[in-house]
């Protein structure tokens, strides 16, 4: 059986102050016991006092990104150890804006990833298509080589660590959402792909998240299709009330 899952992608927003609100307003509001997996990832600053203020409660705290090295001169980076030294087993890796502002190839991200496995973290791999790409009706070779060339070398026993996040890029803070038979499409390729690469079982148990403008007003229209096992949110998850709407 597949988990569901919510994970809020706060990206560069909430400082420390902002953080400790958002974090009380969750607590207040989400059921004690959520069906969901619900997870929240703050920007560095703040993930070890939203950690600490989420323990007690099933609320997994994740990173948005790590350095794939164990340490060394890597400015401004955060290693796996660093992470977890402060109880954060979860982390983000490949989102869009990493790979077009930050350059981050398929590649690297092997590299992240197979960092993160070593390490028995949980990754949350995002991955997507451009307009261009999805007007060239490119999106289906896309989504191939990039699960292919950062994840298809694991051994099927990281699988379980792995979270896959579909993002089209297009869809990601524009407000236009991929339409649930969109997602459904690509989900359900994604995972015939699993079956081909990686086995039966990993196709199944395998959780693929949908990310892009999802909404209180269209989660349960797209989380309701059958490859769709829930949500990666960006900014409905800064709002405490349109998350917890998300996850109900
Ligand atoms: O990581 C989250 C996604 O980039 C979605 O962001 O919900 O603001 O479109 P969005």
């Amino acid at each position: 059986m597949r988990k569901k899952i919510v994970a809020g992608n706060w990206k560069m927003n909430n400082d420390l102050s902002e953080t400790e609100e958002l974090i009380s307003q969750l607590k207040l509001q989400m059921v004690k016991d959520p069906e969901a997996t619900v997870m929240v990832a703050p920007s560095f600053t703040s993930l070890y006092p939203a950690f600490q203020a989420l323990k007690d409660t099933p609320i997994v705290v994740a990173a948005q990104n790590m350095n794939a090295a164990k340490s060394g001169a890597y400015t401004g980076e955060v290693s796996a150890l660093m992470l977890k030294s402060i109880g954060i087993n979860t982390v983000i890796l490949g989102h869009s804006e990493r790979r077009a502002q930050f350059k981050e190839s398929n590649e690297m991200l092997a590299e992240k990833v197979k960092t993160a496995i070593d390490n028995e973290m949980d990754v949350i791999f995002c991955f997507g298509e451009e307009l261009n790409e999805r007007k060239a009706g490119k999106h289906f070779d896309v989504v191939e080589t990039q699960l292919k060339e950062s994840l298809f070398q694991l051994p099927k026993s990281a699988w379980k660590n792995i979270i896959l996040a579909y993002e089209p890029v297009w869809a990601i803070g524009t407000g236009e959402t991929a339409s649930p038979e969109q997602a459904q499409e690509i989900h359900a390729h994604v995972r015939s792909l699993l079956e081909k690469n990686v086995g039966k079982e990993v196709a199944e148990n395998t959780s693929i998240l949908y990310g892009g403008s999802v909404k209180p007003n269209n989660a349960s229209e797209i989380f309701a299709k059958d490859d769709v096992d829930g949500g990666l949110i960006g900014g409905a998850s800064l709002n405490a009330v349109d998350f917890v709407k998300i996850v109900n």
